[in-house]
Protein backbone atom coordinates (compact mmCIF):
# COMPACT_ATOMS: atom_id res chain seq x y z
CA UNK A 1 0.00 0.00 0.00
CA UNK A 2 1.38 3.72 -0.94
CA UNK A 3 1.33 6.10 2.18
CA UNK A 4 1.41 8.79 -0.95
CA UNK A 5 -1.71 7.67 -2.32
CA UNK A 6 -3.45 7.62 0.84
CA UNK A 7 -2.22 11.30 2.08
CA UNK A 8 -3.40 12.75 -1.32
CA UNK A 9 -6.81 10.99 -1.09
CA UNK A 10 -7.08 12.11 2.60
CA UNK A 11 -6.43 15.85 2.03
CA UNK A 12 -8.25 16.23 -1.34
CA UNK A 13 -11.41 14.19 0.35
CA UNK A 14 -11.39 16.46 3.18
CA UNK A 15 -10.99 19.85 0.71
CA UNK A 16 -13.65 18.02 -1.15
CA UNK A 17 -15.75 18.36 1.89
CA UNK A 18 -14.92 21.70 3.09
CA UNK A 19 -15.88 23.25 -0.79
CA UNK A 20 -19.11 21.55 -0.35
CA UNK A 21 -19.84 22.94 2.93
CA UNK A 22 -18.92 26.36 1.67
CA UNK A 23 -21.49 25.62 -1.11
CA UNK A 24 -24.15 24.39 0.84
CA UNK A 25 -23.50 27.43 3.53
CA UNK A 26 -23.76 29.91 0.45
CA UNK A 27 -26.69 28.91 -0.91
CA UNK A 28 -28.65 29.08 2.71
CA UNK A 29 -27.53 32.55 3.00
CA UNK A 30 -30.27 33.32 -0.08
CA UNK A 31 -33.79 33.38 0.54
CA UNK A 32 -34.60 30.30 -1.27
CA UNK A 33 -37.49 27.84 -0.68
CA UNK A 34 -37.17 25.03 2.02
CA UNK A 35 -38.53 22.42 -0.99
CA UNK A 36 -35.19 24.11 -3.27
CA UNK A 37 -32.88 23.85 -0.18
CA UNK A 38 -33.48 20.42 0.67
CA UNK A 39 -32.48 19.26 -3.12
CA UNK A 40 -29.81 20.88 -2.77
CA UNK A 41 -28.89 19.39 0.47
CA UNK A 42 -29.36 16.16 -1.50
CA UNK A 43 -26.92 16.77 -4.38
CA UNK A 44 -24.44 18.13 -1.57
CA UNK A 45 -24.79 14.81 0.71
CA UNK A 46 -24.20 12.47 -2.46
CA UNK A 47 -21.27 14.21 -3.76
CA UNK A 48 -20.14 14.01 -0.69
CA UNK A 49 -20.26 10.67 -0.03
CA UNK A 50 -19.31 10.02 -3.81
CA UNK A 51 -16.07 11.62 -4.22
CA UNK A 52 -13.55 9.14 -1.50
CA UNK A 53 -14.93 6.51 -3.17
CA UNK A 54 -14.45 8.07 -7.08
CA UNK A 55 -10.88 8.59 -6.05
CA UNK A 56 -9.86 5.34 -4.18
CA UNK A 57 -11.04 3.39 -7.00
CA UNK A 58 -10.72 5.46 -10.39
CA UNK A 59 -6.90 6.31 -9.19
CA UNK A 60 -5.89 3.55 -6.75
CA UNK A 61 -7.66 0.41 -7.69
CA UNK A 62 -8.16 1.14 -11.10
CA UNK A 63 -6.91 3.62 -13.84
CA UNK A 64 -3.14 4.01 -12.94
CA UNK A 65 -3.46 1.87 -9.75
CA UNK A 66 -1.87 4.06 -7.31
CA UNK A 67 -2.36 1.47 -4.73
CA UNK A 68 -0.27 -0.67 -5.98
CA UNK A 69 2.64 -0.34 -8.47
CA UNK A 70 1.35 2.46 -10.89
CA UNK A 71 2.80 6.37 -11.28
CA UNK A 72 1.85 9.85 -10.71
CA UNK A 73 2.48 10.77 -14.57
CA UNK A 74 -0.08 7.64 -15.45
CA UNK A 75 -2.40 9.51 -13.78
CA UNK A 76 -5.21 11.15 -16.66
CA UNK A 77 -6.37 14.53 -16.80
CA UNK A 78 -9.70 13.82 -15.51
CA UNK A 79 -7.93 12.70 -12.38
CA UNK A 80 -5.53 15.61 -12.08
CA UNK A 81 -8.55 17.63 -12.26
CA UNK A 82 -10.22 16.09 -8.77
CA UNK A 83 -7.39 16.45 -7.23
CA UNK A 84 -6.89 19.75 -7.85
CA UNK A 85 -10.65 20.66 -7.00
CA UNK A 86 -9.56 18.92 -3.53
CA UNK A 87 -6.75 21.29 -3.15
CA UNK A 88 -8.40 24.52 -3.49
CA UNK A 89 -10.80 22.60 -1.41
CA UNK A 90 -7.70 21.58 1.08
CA UNK A 91 -6.29 25.47 1.17
CA UNK A 92 -9.70 27.00 1.78
CA UNK A 93 -9.74 24.62 5.12
CA UNK A 94 -6.56 25.73 6.06
CA UNK A 95 -7.87 30.00 5.59
CA UNK A 96 -10.98 28.96 7.66
CA UNK A 97 -9.04 27.09 10.01
CA UNK A 98 -6.79 29.34 11.04
CA UNK A 99 -9.23 32.45 11.04
CA UNK A 100 -11.33 30.04 13.75
CA UNK A 101 -7.79 29.53 15.48
CA UNK A 102 -6.63 33.16 15.45
CA UNK A 103 -10.11 35.04 15.95
CA UNK A 104 -10.28 37.48 18.65
CA UNK A 105 -12.95 40.28 19.72
CA UNK A 106 -12.35 43.49 18.83
CA UNK A 107 -10.40 45.78 21.47
CA UNK A 108 -13.51 47.65 22.28
CA UNK A 109 -14.93 44.47 24.08
CA UNK A 110 -13.29 45.67 27.31
CA UNK A 111 -14.71 43.78 30.06
CA UNK A 112 -16.31 39.86 28.79
CA UNK A 113 -17.78 37.73 31.68
CA UNK A 114 -19.72 34.59 31.50
CA UNK A 115 -21.33 31.61 33.35
CA UNK A 116 -22.73 28.55 32.63
CA UNK A 117 -26.04 26.99 33.77
CA UNK A 118 -27.39 23.74 33.84
CA UNK A 119 -31.00 23.97 32.65
CA UNK A 120 -31.94 20.96 34.00
CA UNK A 121 -31.13 21.65 37.91
CA UNK A 122 -33.32 25.09 37.58
CA UNK A 123 -36.56 23.07 36.19
CA UNK A 124 -38.25 19.71 37.86
CA UNK A 125 -39.92 19.30 34.28
CA UNK A 126 -38.08 17.09 31.82
CA UNK A 127 -36.31 19.56 29.04
CA UNK A 128 -36.59 16.71 26.52
CA UNK A 129 -40.12 16.70 24.98
CA UNK A 130 -41.45 14.93 22.10
CA UNK A 131 -41.19 14.41 18.48
CA UNK A 132 -38.98 12.12 16.21
CA UNK A 133 -35.70 14.52 16.81
CA UNK A 134 -35.95 14.14 20.75
CA UNK A 135 -33.13 11.49 20.52
CA UNK A 136 -30.73 13.95 19.25
CA UNK A 137 -31.34 15.92 22.91
CA UNK A 138 -30.04 12.87 24.82
CA UNK A 139 -27.01 12.24 23.13
CA UNK A 140 -24.20 12.05 25.52
CA UNK A 141 -22.51 15.15 26.15
CA UNK A 142 -24.63 17.08 23.53
CA UNK A 143 -24.32 20.70 25.29
CA UNK A 144 -28.37 21.89 24.42
CA UNK A 145 -28.85 22.12 27.55
CA UNK A 146 -26.10 24.06 29.17
CA UNK A 147 -27.01 27.53 28.48
CA UNK A 148 -24.06 30.19 28.18
CA UNK A 149 -24.74 33.64 30.43
CA UNK A 150 -22.54 36.02 29.02
CA UNK A 151 -21.95 39.93 30.17
CA UNK A 152 -20.00 42.09 27.79
CA UNK A 153 -18.76 45.76 27.96
CA UNK A 154 -17.82 47.57 24.95
CA UNK A 155 -16.10 50.86 24.85
CA UNK A 156 -17.94 52.84 22.09
CA UNK A 157 -16.38 56.91 22.43
CA UNK A 158 -18.59 57.70 19.19
CA UNK A 159 -21.78 56.94 20.70
CA UNK A 160 -24.24 59.97 22.67
CA UNK A 161 -23.68 60.81 25.51
CA UNK A 162 -27.31 60.21 26.88
CA UNK A 163 -26.62 56.43 26.25
CA UNK A 164 -23.45 55.64 28.06
CA UNK A 165 -24.33 52.64 30.06
CA UNK A 166 -27.58 51.20 28.03
CA UNK A 167 -27.50 47.65 28.23
CA UNK A 168 -29.25 45.31 25.82
CA UNK A 169 -29.94 41.71 26.23
CA UNK A 170 -29.81 39.80 23.12
CA UNK A 171 -31.15 36.13 22.71
CA UNK A 172 -32.27 34.59 19.52
CA UNK A 173 -33.07 30.55 17.28
CA UNK A 174 -35.36 29.58 20.15
CA UNK A 175 -36.89 27.35 17.52
CA UNK A 176 -39.39 25.95 19.26
CA UNK A 177 -40.63 22.35 17.77
CA UNK A 178 -40.98 20.17 20.27
CA UNK A 179 -37.99 17.78 20.95
CA UNK A 180 -37.08 20.47 23.39
CA UNK A 181 -40.12 21.14 25.99
CA UNK A 182 -41.46 24.53 27.18
CA UNK A 183 -39.48 23.77 30.32
CA UNK A 184 -36.19 24.76 28.72
CA UNK A 185 -37.57 28.20 27.48
CA UNK A 186 -39.27 29.25 30.45
CA UNK A 187 -35.89 28.91 32.39
CA UNK A 188 -33.70 30.70 29.98
CA UNK A 189 -36.68 33.19 29.56
CA UNK A 190 -36.07 33.89 33.55
CA UNK A 191 -32.47 34.09 32.85
CA UNK A 192 -32.92 36.69 30.21
CA UNK A 193 -35.01 38.59 32.95
CA UNK A 194 -32.25 38.18 35.96
CA UNK A 195 -29.84 40.19 33.03
CA UNK A 196 -32.20 42.93 33.77
CA UNK A 197 -31.51 44.86 30.61
CA UNK A 198 -32.68 48.53 29.98
CA UNK A 199 -34.00 46.73 26.77
CA UNK A 200 -34.42 42.77 25.90
CA UNK A 201 -34.44 41.78 21.47
CA UNK A 202 -35.03 38.81 19.84
CA UNK A 203 -33.30 37.97 16.38
CA UNK A 204 -35.70 35.33 15.10
CA UNK A 205 -36.37 31.74 14.47
CA UNK A 206 -39.10 31.41 16.95
CA UNK A 207 -40.51 27.91 15.97
CA UNK A 208 -40.75 25.10 13.36
CA UNK A 209 -44.00 23.72 14.88
CA UNK A 210 -47.21 25.79 14.51
CA UNK A 211 -48.73 23.72 18.02
CA UNK A 212 -46.17 25.72 19.37
CA UNK A 213 -47.86 28.73 19.04
CA UNK A 214 -48.96 28.09 22.20
CA UNK A 215 -45.94 28.50 24.30
CA UNK A 216 -45.42 32.36 23.99
CA UNK A 217 -47.52 33.92 27.27
CA UNK A 218 -45.76 31.40 29.33
CA UNK A 219 -41.84 32.23 27.56
CA UNK A 220 -41.39 34.88 25.86
CA UNK A 221 -44.75 36.67 27.61
CA UNK A 222 -42.74 36.05 30.63
CA UNK A 223 -39.91 38.65 29.82
CA UNK A 224 -40.13 42.53 30.28
CA UNK A 225 -37.74 45.34 29.98
CA UNK A 226 -37.95 48.73 31.33
CA UNK A 227 -36.95 49.86 27.77
CA UNK A 228 -38.71 47.77 25.75
CA UNK A 229 -38.95 44.28 23.93
CA UNK A 230 -38.06 44.12 20.53
CA UNK A 231 -37.87 41.32 18.09
CA UNK A 232 -37.74 40.55 14.22
CA UNK A 233 -38.52 36.63 12.89
CA UNK A 234 -36.26 34.99 10.74
CA UNK A 235 -36.62 32.49 7.86
CA UNK A 236 -38.41 29.59 9.80
CA UNK A 237 -40.73 31.41 11.19
CA UNK A 238 -41.00 31.85 6.78
CA UNK A 239 -40.50 28.26 6.22
CA UNK A 240 -43.43 27.59 8.40
CA UNK A 241 -45.60 30.22 6.36
CA UNK A 242 -46.89 31.34 10.11
CA UNK A 243 -45.23 34.91 10.88
CA UNK A 244 -48.42 36.40 10.92
CA UNK A 245 -49.65 34.46 13.99
CA UNK A 246 -46.68 34.92 15.68
CA UNK A 247 -46.33 38.56 14.91
CA UNK A 248 -49.71 39.12 16.55
CA UNK A 249 -49.05 36.59 19.70
CA UNK A 250 -45.98 38.26 20.38
CA UNK A 251 -47.24 41.65 19.82
CA UNK A 252 -50.58 40.64 22.71
CA UNK A 253 -47.72 40.06 25.19
CA UNK A 254 -46.04 43.62 24.72
CA UNK A 255 -43.36 43.00 22.15
CA UNK A 256 -43.01 45.45 19.38
CA UNK A 257 -42.21 44.25 15.93
CA UNK A 258 -39.39 46.51 14.31
CA UNK A 259 -39.16 44.22 11.09
CA UNK A 260 -38.85 46.99 8.03
CA UNK A 261 -39.02 49.73 10.55
CA UNK A 262 -37.69 52.10 13.43
CA UNK A 263 -38.73 52.67 17.03
CA UNK A 264 -37.07 55.30 18.44
CA UNK A 265 -36.18 55.54 22.34
CA UNK A 266 -35.47 59.42 23.81
CA UNK A 267 -33.25 60.27 26.22
CA UNK A 268 -32.05 64.10 27.21
CA UNK A 269 -32.43 65.17 23.67
CA UNK A 270 -31.03 62.57 22.18
CA UNK A 271 -32.44 58.94 20.26
CA UNK A 272 -31.96 55.82 20.64
CA UNK A 273 -33.09 54.15 17.51
CA UNK A 274 -34.12 50.57 17.17
CA UNK A 275 -34.36 48.78 13.47
CA UNK A 276 -34.96 45.68 12.13
CA UNK A 277 -34.44 43.67 8.96
CA UNK A 278 -35.50 40.11 8.24
CA UNK A 279 -33.98 40.65 4.25
CA UNK A 280 -33.28 38.04 2.40
CA UNK A 281 -36.19 36.49 3.87
CA UNK A 282 -39.47 38.48 4.58
CA UNK A 283 -40.23 42.30 4.13
CA UNK A 284 -38.17 45.00 3.43
CA UNK A 285 -34.99 47.34 5.04
CA UNK A 286 -35.70 50.06 6.99
CA UNK A 287 -35.19 53.26 6.28
CA UNK A 288 -31.49 54.76 7.48
CA UNK A 289 -31.05 57.30 5.06
CA UNK A 290 -30.34 59.92 7.31
CA UNK A 291 -28.43 60.05 10.90
CA UNK A 292 -27.81 62.65 12.87
CA UNK A 293 -24.74 62.73 15.30
CA UNK A 294 -27.26 63.00 18.56
CA UNK A 295 -28.32 59.14 17.48
CA UNK A 296 -27.33 55.95 18.97
CA UNK A 297 -28.50 53.51 15.73
CA UNK A 298 -29.21 49.86 16.72
CA UNK A 299 -30.08 47.20 14.67
CA UNK A 300 -31.82 43.96 14.84
CA UNK A 301 -30.79 41.60 11.76
CA UNK A 302 -31.60 37.84 11.87
CA UNK A 303 -28.75 36.73 10.20
CA UNK A 304 -25.26 38.00 10.07
CA UNK A 305 -24.92 38.48 5.89
CA UNK A 306 -26.95 42.50 6.25
CA UNK A 307 -23.17 43.51 7.80
CA UNK A 308 -22.09 45.34 4.96
CA UNK A 309 -25.87 46.94 4.51
CA UNK A 310 -25.04 47.65 8.12
CA UNK A 311 -21.76 49.69 8.05
CA UNK A 312 -23.31 51.73 5.09
CA UNK A 313 -25.85 52.71 6.85
CA UNK A 314 -23.62 53.65 9.93
CA UNK A 315 -25.11 51.47 12.40
CA UNK A 316 -23.49 51.65 15.77
CA UNK A 317 -24.59 47.99 17.09
CA UNK A 318 -25.85 44.83 15.00
CA UNK A 319 -27.24 41.98 16.98
CA UNK A 320 -27.84 38.86 15.11
CA UNK A 321 -28.22 34.98 14.96
CA UNK A 322 -29.28 32.43 12.47
CA UNK A 323 -26.00 30.51 12.25
CA UNK A 324 -26.49 28.81 15.96
CA UNK A 325 -22.51 28.99 16.26
CA UNK A 326 -22.38 26.16 13.23
CA UNK A 327 -24.06 24.19 16.50
CA UNK A 328 -21.24 21.48 16.18
CA UNK A 329 -17.78 22.49 16.44
CA UNK A 330 -15.32 20.40 15.60
CA UNK A 331 -11.33 20.66 17.70
CA UNK A 332 -9.13 22.87 15.67
CA UNK A 333 -11.13 23.06 12.47
CA UNK A 334 -14.43 24.72 14.38
CA UNK A 335 -17.66 25.14 12.55
CA UNK A 336 -18.16 23.52 8.98
CA UNK A 337 -21.61 24.26 8.72
CA UNK A 338 -23.33 28.08 9.18
CA UNK A 339 -26.08 29.12 6.61
CA UNK A 340 -24.23 32.81 5.43
CA UNK A 341 -23.03 33.76 2.41
CA UNK A 342 -19.83 34.26 4.44
CA UNK A 343 -20.00 30.80 4.99
CA UNK A 344 -18.74 29.94 8.68
CA UNK A 345 -17.00 33.59 8.54
CA UNK A 346 -19.77 34.99 11.33
CA UNK A 347 -20.86 31.88 12.83
CA UNK A 348 -20.97 33.62 16.08
CA UNK A 349 -19.36 36.50 17.98
CA UNK A 350 -18.54 39.60 17.92
CA UNK A 351 -16.82 41.71 14.73
CA UNK A 352 -15.62 45.73 14.24
CA UNK A 353 -15.94 46.92 10.86
CA UNK A 354 -16.08 50.60 9.48
CA UNK A 355 -17.60 51.62 13.19
CA UNK A 356 -20.38 49.09 13.20
CA UNK A 357 -20.00 46.45 16.00
CA UNK A 358 -21.92 43.36 15.49
CA UNK A 359 -22.75 40.34 17.71
CA UNK A 360 -23.62 36.93 16.68
CA UNK A 361 -25.10 34.83 19.04
CA UNK A 362 -25.22 30.92 18.84
CA UNK A 363 -28.91 31.19 19.82
CA UNK A 364 -30.80 29.07 22.33
CA UNK A 365 -32.03 26.22 20.32
CA UNK A 366 -32.53 24.49 16.55
CA UNK A 367 -34.20 22.65 15.03
CA UNK A 368 -31.67 20.15 15.21
CA UNK A 369 -31.64 19.86 19.25
CA UNK A 370 -27.93 18.83 19.05
CA UNK A 371 -24.78 20.93 20.12
CA UNK A 372 -20.95 19.91 20.73
CA UNK A 373 -18.64 22.42 21.62
CA UNK A 374 -21.32 25.00 21.18
CA UNK A 375 -23.53 26.00 23.73
CA UNK A 376 -26.49 28.03 23.24
CA UNK A 377 -26.26 30.97 24.74
CA UNK A 378 -27.87 34.79 25.47
CA UNK A 379 -26.18 37.90 25.90
CA UNK A 380 -26.16 41.58 27.96
CA UNK A 381 -24.09 43.60 25.89
CA UNK A 382 -23.59 46.78 28.17
CA UNK A 383 -22.66 49.90 26.29
CA UNK A 384 -20.26 52.84 27.61
CA UNK A 385 -19.12 55.99 25.82
CA UNK A 386 -16.44 56.79 28.40
CA UNK A 387 -14.25 53.71 30.17
CA UNK A 388 -10.90 53.58 32.62
CA UNK A 389 -9.69 50.82 33.20
CA UNK A 390 -10.61 51.40 37.27
CA UNK A 391 -14.13 50.34 35.58
CA UNK A 392 -13.01 47.45 34.60
CA UNK A 393 -11.52 46.13 37.78
CA UNK A 394 -14.49 47.38 39.44
CA UNK A 395 -15.98 44.51 37.62
FE1 LIG B 1 -32.16 29.45 13.48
Amino acid sequence: MRADFWIVWFFASAGVAKLLAIGENTIHGYGWRRAFLQRVRTVHNILLVSYPPAIFFGLGWFGPRLLFDGSWPAVCAWGWSGLAIGGIGFLALIASTIRHLTYRPPACEVVATSRIIDVAQQSTESLVGTGRAKWLARLPYNQQFTLEVHEKTYHLPDIPEAWDGLSIVHFSDVHFRGPVSRAYFEVVMHEVNQLGGDVVVFTGDLLDQKSCLSWIPDTFGRVSASMGCYFVLGNHDWYAEFDGPIRESLREQGWQDVSGRTISLARNGSTCTISGTERPWMGTAPDLSTKTPAELRVLLSHGPDQFVWAQKHSVDLMLAGHTHGGQIRLPILGPVYAPSIYSCRYASGVFLSNGTLMSVTRGVSGREPIRYNCRPEITKLILHKKFSSAQKIGD
